[in-house]
């Protein structure tokens, strides 16, 4: 059961499904995991009361449907050590968004130029703040890859910290940042009217990409950080 003086990856890791009603609400609970619900309730001015109620309803109802690969597997990620919970985010997250980031990176260019004359107060941010969260991701990447993770595989049982986890979550944040600007611009991935197919293809990629950012950085911030502190 659901109560508003819980923490939103406390939620999110006893009740994965609540990740799809979080998205829906613009509730972050990647970056803002730490926040108790009471608090990310009110700075959306949502109803608290009313909106538990239906949490806990939706979430019950759903209790005996089998979860789709899409909702994150959460007991098995907590039972994974440091070294392997690291495979698993590079294997999944980093290949993935690294395949969508350059298929948006072409199908961003192709809409901006084919609706430039109507959409260019949309689509002249949208090519900018993807552009930076590209850039942001990728070096981002490179650096847990290379730097980061190695570290954190090597010296998880020790008693040392090179600083290198509030590094990865200030990044996180100014990720989450962006990713908020992207939503807002393009009104929660709301096609205009007179949206090509490409101009479809391109909110879909983005919002999938967003999704799946999002479900990366808990599986960071949430799992792996504390994991790897704990082992300290
Ligand atoms: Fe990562
Ligand atoms: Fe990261």
């Amino acid at each position: 059961m659901i109560t508003n003086n819980m923490k939103l990856n406390e939620i999110v890791k006893a009740y994965p499904r609540a990740v799809d009603i979080f998205n829906d609400f613009h509730i972050d609970y990647c970056c803002g995991g730490n926040d108790l619900l009471e608090d990310a309730l009110k700075q959306r001015s949502i109803d608290s009361k009313s909106f538990i109620d239906v949490l806990n309803k939706k979430l019950e109802k759903q209790e005996n449907i089998p979860a789709s690969s899409e909702i994150l597997d959460v007991d098995r990620l907590m039972e994974m050590e440091v070294p392997e919970l690291i495979d698993y985010i590079m294997d999944t997250h980093h290949g993935k968004e690294r395949t969508l980031l350059s298929e948006i990176d072409v199908l961003v260019n192709r809409v901006l130029l084919a609706h430039y004359t109507h959409h260019q107060d949309q689509l002249v941010p949208l090519h900018g703040l993807f552009s930076d969260l590209k850039k942001e991701l990728e070096e981002h990447f490179a650096k847990e890859e290379k730097l980061v993770f190695p570290y954190m595989k090597q010296n998880y049982n020790e008693k040392s910290d090179a600083g290198y986890v509030k590094e990865l979550e200030e990044e996180h944040d100014a990720a989450g940042n962006l990713i908020k600007e992207i939503t807002a611009c393009t009104n929660d991935f709301t096609v205009p009217d007179g949206g090509c197919p490409s101009y479809h293809l391109l909110f879909q990629k983005l919002h999938e990409l967003i999704k799946d950012i999002y479900n990366h950085i808990f599986t960071e911030n949430s799992l792996l950080f504390p994991k790897y502190e704990g082992g300290r």
